[in-house]
């Protein structure tokens, strides 16, 4: 009789459905050295480009190279330091060229393998290289698997603006693998965890019941819970896309939940400073408190929020920051409107809602009141 293993989990399937741009993501634990059969029974495949960075490919690069290559695959594999500013038109243009040096043609697939840097200029590179490459993902940060792989969005920064060039380029397919999160830096992961309670806030209470309930085996990384929160989170965020594919219906926006005060916090405390899901984590809890402010949400439900954050091991206080600052960075965001800002405010843990017409002096008070007592 096979003996049960209990850090075996059976894989399993998230389908985005986007008419004839659908396409599957496959969840799994130790699947990495599946990845050429899982490629060739999505399409044939001669020559595939695989870009990476640094850190990745220090534990991961080979045996993806291998197990492509045993599908009599000819594989070109790119590498590029690892951090942000490799999502640069300098990159980008070393990676046309080099992929133009070893004869990509029309047939050849473009494969990231990395975290949300990877996807976005690897996906970059699919959608420009002679005018539009097949497109598969293999997301190896938590934020990469549970958000930036899904929905689409692939581009690179200016000097004076992030991800201001690109496009929508949907991969051809995803695959996941649990395991490789276990080299992953405790910090990067727990900011990733920052986005799944987002996604329990924004459309679920029961997975946000489920995230309360588990908050030692998501810190243990185990792999049962960690293929539950990445195919749930997944799934929420697909549904969400599938409604709004190109961010024009505005339903997609409420994926921005935490977002205005989070990006006005990375950018007055400089980028680096807090990671990106530690920004939000903060940025979540601002919002919740301008929600009772405008009447619509309650204190127990910003409570909660605040306590299974700081379970999470992610930061919760409002830093002392320039104020004026943090308003300006919040006038500019994206969501303001003829000068009004808007918000994504929590109506009930797993409902949310656009609101607008936000008086500055409210919503600098519900920033103001997360600092630590
Ligand atoms: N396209 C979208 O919809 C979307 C959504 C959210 C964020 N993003 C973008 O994602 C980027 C951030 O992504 P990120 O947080 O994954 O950062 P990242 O890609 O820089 O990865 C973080 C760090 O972890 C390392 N790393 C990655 N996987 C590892 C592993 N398994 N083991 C050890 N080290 C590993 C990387 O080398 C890097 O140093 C930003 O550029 C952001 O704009 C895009
Ligand atoms: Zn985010």
């Amino acid at each position: 009789m096979p003996t049960s293993n209990p850090r075996q989990v059976p894989p399993q399937t998230v389908h985005v459905p986007l008419a004839e741009r659908s396409y599957d993501i496959s969840i799994g634990t130790g699947n990495l050295a599946q990845v050429g059969k899982w490629i060739t029974s999505l399409r044939s495949v001669t020559h595939a480009v695989l870009i990476s960075d640094t850190n990745v490919a220090a534990h991961y690069e080979k045996p993806v190279h291998q197990a492509l290559e045993a599908e009599g695959i000819r594989v070109t594999s790119l590498v590029v330091p690892a951090g942000e500013p490799s999502k640069s038109v300098a990159t980008a243009q070393k990676l046309w060229e080099a992929a133009l040096e070893d004869r990509v043609d029309r047939k050849s697939i473009v494969v990231a393998l990395g975290g949300g840097v990877i996807g976005d200029l690897a996906g970059f590179i699919a959608a420009t290289m002679t005018r539009g490459l097949d497109f598969f993902q293999i997301p190896t940060t938590l934020l990469a698997q549970v958000d930036s792989s899904v929905g689409g969005k692939v581009g690179i920064n200016l000097p004076a603006a992030k991800n201001i060039v690109g496009c929508f380029w949907q991969p051809k397919g995803v695959l996941i693998d649990t395991a490789v999160l276990e080299t992953l830096p405790r910090r990067e992961y727990l900011s990733g965890l920052a986005e799944v309670v987002k996604y329990g806030v924004i459309l679920d209470e029961p997975f946000f019941d489920y995230l309360e309930a588990n908050v030692q085996p998501l810190l243990d990384r185990e792999p049962a819970a960690l293929q539950k929160i990445i195919a749930r989170s997944c799934e929420l965020k697909a549904q969400v896309v599938a409604e709004d594919e190109r961010e024009t219906t505005g339903l997609r926006a409420i994926l921005n939940y935490g977002h205005t005060y989070c990006h006005a916090l990375e950018t007055v405390a400089g980028y680096g400073e807090f990671l990106h899901g530690e920004a939000v984590s903060v940025g979540m809890l601002c919002a919740s408190r301008l929600g009772e402010k405008l009447g619509v949400f309650h204190a127990p439900s910003t409570q909660r929020q605040h306590a299974l954050l700081s379970a999470l091991s992610l930061p919760v206080d409002t830093p002392q920051l320039d104020e004026a600052a943090i308003l300006a960075a919040m006038q500019r965001d994206k969501k303001v409107e003829h000068g009004k800002l808007r918000f994504i405010v929590p109506l009930k843990i797993g409902k949310v809602e656009l609101m607008a017409d936000i008086d500055s002096e409210v919503a600098m008070s519900a920033w103001r009141e997360g600092h630590s007592a």
